[in-house]
């Protein structure tokens, strides 16, 4: 017997789960910091909405209706037909982008336990001590293995378990962290010019880049293009409807996003000499110095805003790497007919492997490059900008032209199916496509 969500709850909070992750809290905030704050969020939700909803939706009913991993899943749909590459992109893409990801949720990981013991809290070069702590041979790596470590732990005790009931406990914590900095963050001075800049937009920023950013945003912070919401699709129960959990999914994400945002910028501006386009330095050079002096006359209140939230960054990492695994998890237990905490072990062991590889290429490796780039970056360019894209106009083109419409319109069972089905056809498909040659003619 296949495994599934034993709650309609659980599901919603599981898929949330995958979607809320770094990409909210870290490579957000980065990414409209450095284009511009408002114009740069108005872009993105328009990517969300007509590119990255419609391969989320594609994914739902390719997974529902096969109940089968990625793979497997366009065997059963399109038996004989060349889709099953999609299948296969996704499972590559699922060992590396865990891979890699687990490297900066072992910082944040590394940060949590620092900050609890408040030995961030004194004045110090923080740019100084995150160079030295991500150059160490031992530290960030030892932090990766022991954030994978986490992740394996809930993924091999299966769907309902492992996933659904981590996903149950972790997403009300991550709401209620959030919550609590917002408060810390509004209530600093001068927190007014941190809201100007998230919600005022200055259209004289947006080029071809910023569009491009917005996209590549859209696609990893939804988690689409790479079958691991197909995955989940196919534990869905049939009554689940597709087409509302995939917009609610959207929402969550988009709020914990913008929230993010709330919590970010109010206290950078209020500190004076912090800087918003920081780049990816954002999260942990610029807000450690942004929390030491956050309530001046207050340190506890320090203590308690920075342990928070890197607690927060922390818990969100864990709930979007349990959903990579399963991608090649599901893929292993189904092919090579294994138990799943054996196959579990197996993607655990690889991806940990990759893992060192990717966090040594900050240290001792830095000097390695392949096309140009250092491994962390080339499994980083791969993913978001190459395997997403293509695979998210696969399952475009897949849903829109090759699926019987019968089986599309019983998976969505919703009067906006006319609406989709243009979306799957023609404005996903060449919207994507014209950013994915733009992003190869890029480089
Ligand atoms: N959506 C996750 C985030 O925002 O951090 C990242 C992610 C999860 C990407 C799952 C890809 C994936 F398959």
């Amino acid at each position: 017997m296949r495994s599934s969500f034993g709650s309609k709850i659980g599901m919603v909070l599981a898929s949330a789960g995958s979607a809320v992750g770094l990409g909210n809290i870290w490579r957000f905030p980065t990414e409209a910091g450095r284009n511009g704050g408002a114009a740069f969020i108005l872009l993105y939700l328009a990517c969300v909405l007509l590119l990255a909803m419609p391969v989320m939706i594609g994914e739902f009913v390719i997974g529902r209706a096969s109940r089968a991993n990625t793979v497997d899943s366009y065997r059963v749909l399109a038996p004989g037909k060349p889709w099953v590459v999609s299948g296969f992109i996704g499972v590559v893409a699922g060992f590396l982008v865990l891979s890699y990801y687990s490297v900066v949720a072992g910082w944040t990981l590394d940060y949590t336990v620092v900050s609890f013991s408040a030995s961030l809290m004194k004045p110090m070069d923080y740019g100084g001590y995150f160079d030295s702590f991500v150059r160490n041979p031992w530290r960030p790596v030892l932090a990766m293995a022991a954030f994978m470590a986490a992740t394996h732990f809930v993924v091999a005790r299966g769907v309902e378990k492992g996933i659904e009931r981590f996903s149950k406990i972790l997403m009300p914590l991550l709401f209620c962290i959030i919550l609590v900095l917002i408060v810390c963050s509004l209530s600093m001075p001068g927190a007014e010019k941190g809201l100007e800049f998230l919600f005022k937009p200055d259209f004289s920023k947006v080029n071809t880049q910023v569009v491009l950013s917005a996209m590549g945003q859209a696609f990893f912070t939804l988690s689409v293009g790479i079958g691991c919401l197909a995955t989940y699709a196919s534990y869905f129960s049939d009554d689940t409807p597709l087409v509302r959990v995939a917009f609610n999914v959207c929402l969550i994400d988009t709020l914990v996003a913008v929230s993010a945002g709330l919590i970010i910028f109010p206290a950078v501006f209020s500190v004076s000499g912090a800087q918003v386009d920081a780049g990816p330095g954002l999260v942990f050079i610029t807000l450690p110095n942004v929390f030491n002096s956050a309530f001046g006359a207050l340190p506890v209140l320090n203590y308690i805003f920075s342990s928070l939230f890197y607690l927060l960054l922390f818990v969100a990492a864990l709930t979007s790497s349990i959903s990579m695994h399963e991608i090649s998890t599901a893929y292993i237990t189904e092919t090579f007919h294994l138990e799943r905490r054996v196959a579990a072990r197996i993607v655990t062991a690889i991806c940990m492997v990759f893992g060192v590889v990717c966090s040594l290429s900050f240290g001792i490796w830095s000097g390695i490059h392949v096309f140009g780039m250092g491994f962390f970056d080339l499994f980083d360019y791969f993913v978001a900008k190459f395997c997403m894209p293509l695979g998210g106009i696969l399952i475009c083109t897949f849903v829109g032209w090759d699926l019987k419409h019968s089986t599309v319109r019983r998976q969505l069972g919703s009067r906006f199916t006319p609406l989709l089905m243009f979306l799957f056809r023609w404005v996903a498909p060449i919207g994507i496509g014209i950013v994915f040659v733009y992003e190869l003619m890029d480089r």
